[in-house]
């Protein structure tokens, strides 16, 4: 059951009424904003040239009925060990729209870990428990990289290949990658696919920083409109880190040794 409520305060005509019977189906994913006294999640999307405000029962698709985002930890694995790192100060940010949205965040910052090349002969090495049990506890997890060779980074990598299903499985994750050259596209789809064959559930949304040593000051991220995406990037996971997971998926099923 769906109902409007109003609209919220832009340029986008009202629009009052049953939402069924005006013939507009609902916008997903919605963008929570608050549960109301009668147990409806109150929402907004954009449907045709209208913004709707609008109230989903708690049972429709995607909708969880907690909307409480103030346990909502998150934290932002960085693929670079550069001292000076562009993902690292990118992740920040993405963390300071965690912070806004009511979650905690925190980077893991693999240089202050012992990580080998994983070797599945061998339980753990180094660091390894420290750094899978951050990600396993985390309630949603940023995946920040910087473009090497087309792709992402080894050290992100590794750090995925230490971690599995039980780390990863029906979480929700958020993807950013910087690079020196033109939009870093591969190394996002990329990540995406890693992340499917663990079953995570991936935000539409995506941080790309191209040429990005030009969209940094001493301050931070020059670029108002990239600011305003990465700073998204870590709002979103909170949102939606406790969306109801998908059914597994194909590429999961072939993961036969992420289990073992
Ligand atoms: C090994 C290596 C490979 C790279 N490959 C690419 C590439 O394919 N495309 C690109 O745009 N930049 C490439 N770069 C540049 C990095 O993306 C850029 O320096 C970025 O800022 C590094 O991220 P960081 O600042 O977080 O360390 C490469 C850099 C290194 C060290």
């Amino acid at each position: 059951m769906t109902h409007l409520l109003g609209h919220t305060p832009t340029p986008l005509p009202c629009v009052s009424g049953d939402i069924e019977s005006a013939g507009v189906s609902v916008p997903f994913p919605p963008i929570f904003l608050s549960p109301n006294a009668s147990g409806f999640v109150l929402a907004s999307g954009i449907a045709g040239d209208r913004r709707w405000l609008f109230a989903v029962s708690a049972e429709h698709r995607g909708v969880t009925d907690d909307t409480d985002r103030s346990g909502v930890h998150v934290v932002a694995l960085c693929g670079s060990l550069r001292d000076g790192s562009y993902t690292r100060r990118a992740l920040s940010r993405a963390l300071d729209g965690t912070r806004a949205a009511g979650g905690t965040g925190t980077v893991i910052d693999l240089r202050e870990y012992d990580l080998p090349p994983l070797d599945p002969d061998r339980e753990t090495q180094g660091d390894s428990d420290a750094v899978v049990r951050r990600v396993r506890e985390a309630d949603a997890v940023l995946l920040g990289t910087p473009m090497y060779h087309g792709s992402y980074s080894g050290v992100l990598k590794n750090a995925l290949d230490h971690c599995g299903f039980d780390e990863f499985e029906g979480k929700t994750v958020g993807l950013l990658a910087v690079a020196g050259g033109g939009f870093p596209v591969t190394a996002l789809d990329h990540l995406r696919s890693v992340c499917r064959a663990l079953d995570a559930w991936v935000l539409p949304h995506q941080a790309a920083l191209p040429s990005v040593s030009s969209k940094f000051d001493a301050e931070g991220i020059v670029d108002d409109g990239l600011d305003e995406r990465v700073r998204v990037l870590g709002r979103r996971v909170v949102e939606y880190a406790r969306i109801e997971p998908d059914p597994s998926s194909f590429e999961a099923g072939e993961n036969v040794g992420a289990g073992d």
